[in-house]
This record gives structure tokens, sequence and C-alpha cells, in this order.
């Protein structure tokens, strides 16, 4: 009676499927950030000194450009209210203006630490950036608390949606959601605070993985293209900026998933002439392309960056903790000190144990990074994701200064009194 199990799926909380098929990941980053870092960024040095000195001055002469912080733009508000904008744009910008949630544990939550510890909470599962080891990490949690665990995948989102709006939108018990398309399920839901984290990954390093991965295999977050029939250049294009995407996903924007591949990806294709030869049939349903569909037809670049800008002003307000994949052991001890709950934090991350490292997988890699980087068009196709990142590294250094100093305090406390 009692069961925990999975409103969605049906499967239990406790479910470990996704150890083994995603443990190539980590593999690749202990690997990449222990022996090759130093050698990418000598090659980055030397060939891209010119190009990209750096993100921060990449940064930098695009925040000139875009008048970014600058009195110049209109406003997310301003422009929703636009006559001349569309209806998909005002109804992503009203969404986005009301989005709900617990603020920053380590920069805001101070006064008000209770609300995270009986919180429900949203993963929001960024694909390839250890979101699948961080999904492990949560399931053992939920299986060790007697939390609930509901997965918000391609099917099933716009369910749990329809299942909390019809009813109270109380969870019966604490509730960790799980998968691609959380975000926004905290505008819905009532009765228990409600709490983001995410985990986020150098956006360059993240468009290989997901290369590599979708050359391997075809589930549907790669979307309607088979990355063996393109290039690394134009793959990234076709990714664009996901982790953006995520951020304005709303929950009727896959609602007709039904609806087949040609009334929509077809005429897409012939309307926007993409460059990306879209397979017929292949995953029609990758809700986030249909997002950045809308996003490529519906919405003006004035209004895009406009959200962009929204978003970074409100990533510390969305996200009770931000986790790096460069970072990975301090961002599960900020996870477990912020909503109090049992992550296992001095185990390592999850080693690959099937597949050997390969010197020319290694090298093509390095090769594609180049060629990633020298493209204007993925510059532009990734560039607010770099946007968000780089702010997300501010706020998650933020976080660990607060961290260490609540720990500092909590050694002092418990030190006996002389
Ligand atoms: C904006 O969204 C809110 C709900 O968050 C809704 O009540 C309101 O009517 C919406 N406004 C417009 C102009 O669509
Ligand atoms: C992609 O694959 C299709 C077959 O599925 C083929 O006809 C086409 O030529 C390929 N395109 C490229 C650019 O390789
Ligand atoms: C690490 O975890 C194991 C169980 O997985 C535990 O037995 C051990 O005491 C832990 N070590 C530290 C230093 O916390
Ligand atoms: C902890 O105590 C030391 C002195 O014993 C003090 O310098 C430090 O500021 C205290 N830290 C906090 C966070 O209270």
């Amino acid at each position: 009676m009692m069961n925990r199990l999975n409103l969605v799926t049906g499967r239990k909380c406790s479910s470990k499927r996704f150890v083994i098929t995603y443990s190539v990941i980590l593999a690749f980053l202990v690997f990449v950030y222990t022996t090759q870092i130093n050698v990418i960024q000598e090659i980055e040095a030397v060939y891209y000194g010119k190009l990209i000195p750096s993100y921060a001055s990449y940064l930098d002469n695009h925040n000139h450009r875009m008048h970014y912080g600058s009195n110049n733009g209109r406003t997310l508000s301003e422009l929703m209210s636009d006559k001349d904008a569309s209806p998909e744009f005002s109804h992503l910008a009203n969404v986005t203006l009301n989005r709900r949630g617990l603020s920053n544990y380590y920069l805001h939550g101070s006064g008000k630490r209770d609300d995270y510890y009986k919180s429900n909470i949203a993963f929001i599962h960024l694909h390839k950036a250890g979101g699948s080891t961080t999904k492990m990490h949560l399931n053992k949690v939920c299986k060790r608390t007697g939390f609930a665990s509901i997965l918000m995948a391609h099917y099933g989102t716009t369910k749990v949606y329809d299942r909390f709006l019809k009813g109270d939108g109380v969870t019966s018990k604490q509730t960790v959601f799980v998968g691609g398309y959380t975000f926004g399920i905290c505008d819905v839901l009532q009765g228990r605070p409600c709490s983001y984290m995410t985990v986020l990954r150098d956006p360059y390093d993240r468009i290989i993985s997901a290369y590599f991965f979708c050359y391997a295999q075809n589930p549907p977050l790669c979307g309607p293209v088979r990355a063996k029939n393109v290039s690394i250049t134009a793959w990234a294009i076709h990714q664009g900026s996901h982790f953006f995407n995520l951020l304005l996903t709303d929950k009727d924007t896959c609602r007709d998933r039904e609806v087949h591949y040609d009334e929509y990806v077809k005429p897409y294709q012939e309307r926007t002439k993409d460059i990306i030869n879209y397979v017929p049939g292949l995953h029609p349903q990758s809700c986030w392309f249909r997002q950045k569909a809308i996003l490529k037809e519906r919405v003006t670049s004035e209004q895009r960056h406009a959200m962009l800008i929204y978003i970074l002003d409100h990533l510390e307000y969305w996200l009770g903790v931000i986790g790096l994949v460069e970072d990975y052991q301090a961002s599960l001890k900020m996870f477990r000190e912020a909503y109090h709950l049992p992550f296992k934090t001095n185990s390592t991350v999850v080693v690959n144990k099937g597949r050997v490292r390969d010197k020319t997988e290694d090298a093509r890699k390095k090769q594609m990074r180049m060629e990633l980087l020298n493209s204007k068009e993925v510059r532009e196709a990734l560039y607010e994701d770099i946007m968000i990142y780089e702010k997300a590294k501010q706020i998650f250094k933020l976080q660990k200064e607060e961290f260490s100093r609540l720990k500092d305090q909590e050694a002092n406390f418990s030190k006996p009194a002389d």
C-alpha cells in the first residue's frame, strides 16, 4: 500500500538501470580533466590566442556588442506585451517571468534553511554533464530516506503536470523529480517548498560527449539527427544551447507529442532551410527539439537575448544549488548540505569498466574541440549556454565560499568549550 512507485513509469525509486549505460561519461571526464586539460589548453593558447583568448574576454567583447547590462535593450516584460510579439514568445516570456522555486541555498537561503530540508527537489538533468551519476546518487538518497521519485523524460512529462494540475498539486511525500524536463514543475506544485538543482559542464566538452554518445546509440535526446551522418560542427549547431532550451521548457510545449514528424519537423526544415538534414521519423517527440523550433521560428533575436539576460539575472533565484562536473565532489557535498540528504560523497565517480581508453578517440576529441572553437556558427549556437555556464561558475564559487563558512561555523559550535 505504501509503495514508493514512480507515478508515471511505475518504476521504483531505486532503479539503477542508468548506472552502466552512462558510466562512460564519467570515465571520459576523469581522463580529460586529469591528463588532457593542460594539453588542450596549450593547444588553444597557441591556435586560438587571437581568436578566443579566453572565455572571459570573449564574453567581454560580446557583452559590449550585445549591451548586456546596459539600458539599451528592452526588458523581457516590455517585449512580452509588445503587440507585434508572436503568441509563442509572449507565452514563453510570461512563463519565464513567473517561475517559482526556492532561491540559491548558499546565496539567499539564510534564515529559511528549513524550507530546503522539507522541499520537493527537481533535478534538471542536462545530458552528458554527469546527470546520470547524479540521478544514481539521488535514487540512493530516495531509497535511504523514503522520498518518492518521479521521472520527467520525453514521455510522461505532460502527464506529470496534468496530474498535479488536476489535483491539489500536493505531493503525498517529499519527492524528487528527475529528468530533462523538470524545469517548471515548481510552478504547479503546492503545499511544500520546491527547489531546483542541476549539474552543468563546459558547453564544448558537453557537445563532444553528446556527439560520441549519439554516435554510438540513438535515444530521443539526440533528436531527429543521426550523429554518424553529420560533422561535429553540424552536431553542435543542431544541439545548440541545450540548457538554455531546458530553462525555457513549458508544460504545454510537448502536449501534442503524438503529432507525426511530418507535421512539424519537415515543414520546419523547409521553412528554415536548415543546413542539417533531419531524419524522417527519428525521435520527432524530442521535446527539446520542438522547443528549439519554436525559439528559432517564433522568437526574434532581440527577444531571445532578453530571455537570456533574464535567465542570467535569475539563475541564483531559480536554482537551489548549482553543481559542476568539473568539481563534482564539492557539488555533491553542497547538495547534501543544502537539502540535508545523505548523499555519499566519499566514493569516487563511477568508474567505467566496460571500455578501453583509446588514444585515437582522444586525439579526435581534441581535434573536434578545435573545430568547434574555430566555427563562428558554433559559437553563436552555443552562445547562451556559454554565458549561462560562466554565470554558473561565478555562483558556484560563491556557493563554495558560503559552504566553507557554514562548515567552519559548525566546527566552532561543536568545539568543546575550554
Ligand atoms: C501570465 O501567467 C500567469 C500565470 O503564471 C497568468 O495568471 C496570467 O494570466 C498570464 N498573463 C498573460 C498576459 O498571459
Ligand atoms: C545521411 O544519411 C542518408 C541516409 O540515411 C544519406 O542518404 C545521406 O546522403 C547522408 N548525408 C550525409 C551528409 O552524409
Ligand atoms: C566511505 O564510505 C564507506 C561506505 O561506502 C564507509 O564505510 C567509509 O567509512 C567512508 N569513509 C569516509 C572517510 O567517510
Ligand atoms: C571560528 O572560530 C575562530 C576562532 O576560534 C574564528 O576566527 C572564526 O571566525 C570562527 N568562524 C566562524 C564561521 O564563526
